[in-house]
């Protein structure tokens, strides 16, 4: 049985005073504890913070991204032992905002990966195609050849703790979100590319998430798919009204 799990993506938004008002904002509108998993990945310069908020409290710590090396001459990136040091437990990996504008590839995708399940983070990696090459139907083949690449040569140990979430770039930001038909099409096809890539039991354990203008509104039905074990949100995270609604829809999806 998969833990169901949900994301909040802050991106380049709430400096640490917004990040703990958030905190304190969602645990009045939730009154009790999620039936889910629920991580909060704000900036870096939050992390810290949050940390010590979140302390005692069901909510986990994410970061939004992260480089693959320890330490040296790398102007501002940020290492994994540097988030070892707080109790951040996941690990945004390759957003399609960091493809498009940091010009993140795959093969770094897959590093990342590889120095996050060294020290056993759980890495939420992203996949996704863009607009146009959903209109020329060549989405199975995009995310298909994105989780390869990202898999290739990965050390098996801790591999079923991976996370994947689809997020059709076209439906990020936009408010036009993917039915939940298309997301349960495309995360049926991704288990099956893992588990051909890997082996089916492996494939079964690990969470796969759907993002894209996810709203309180649209997260039920997301949810009663087969294959969806989760969100990854990004605007409507960052108000904690509708982000506790989006987390109590796994209790009661309509
Ligand atoms: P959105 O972003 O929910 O605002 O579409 C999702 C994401 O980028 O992870």
């Amino acid at each position: 049985m998969r833990t169901k799990l949900i994301v909040a993506n802050w991106k380049m938004n709430a400096t640490i005073a917004e990040a703990l008002k958030f905190v304190a904002a969602l645990r009045r509108h939730m009154q009790g504890s999620p039936d889910c998993e629920v991580v909060i990945c704000p900036p870096f310069t939050s992390l810290y913070a949050l940390d010590e908020a979140l302390s005692g409290t069901p909510y986990q710590l994410g970061a939004q991204n992260m480089y693959w090396e320890d330490a040296g001459a790398y102007t501002g990136e940020i290492s994994p032992r540097f988030l070892s040091e707080l109790n951040v437990r996941f690990v945004i990996l390759g957003h399609s905002e960091r493809r498009k504008s940091f010009g993140e590839t795959d093969v770094a995708i897959n590093k990342k990966v590889a120095a996050a399940l060294a020290y056993e983070f759980i890495p939420i990696i992203c996949v996704g195609e863009t607009e146009e090459e959903h209109n020329e139907g060549k989405t199975l083949d995009v995310v298909e050849s994105q989780v390869s690449k990202i898999l290739d040569g990965q050390m098996k140990s801790g591999l079923e703790t991976l996370v994947w979430a689809y997020e059709p770039v076209w439906a990020i930001g936009t408010g036009k979100n993917a039915t939940p038909q298309q997301a349960q099409e495309v995360m049926g096809t991704i288990r099956k590319v893992l588990a051909q890539a890997l082996d089916a039991p492996t494939a079964d354990k690990m969470r796969l998430l759907y993002g894209g203008s996810v709203s309180d509104k649209n997260a039920g039905a997301f949810l009663k798919q087969k294959d969806v074990d989760g969100l990854l949100v990004g605007g409507a995270s960052l108000d904690a009204e509708k982000f506790a609604k989006i987390i109590k829809s796994f209790s009661s999806p309509q």
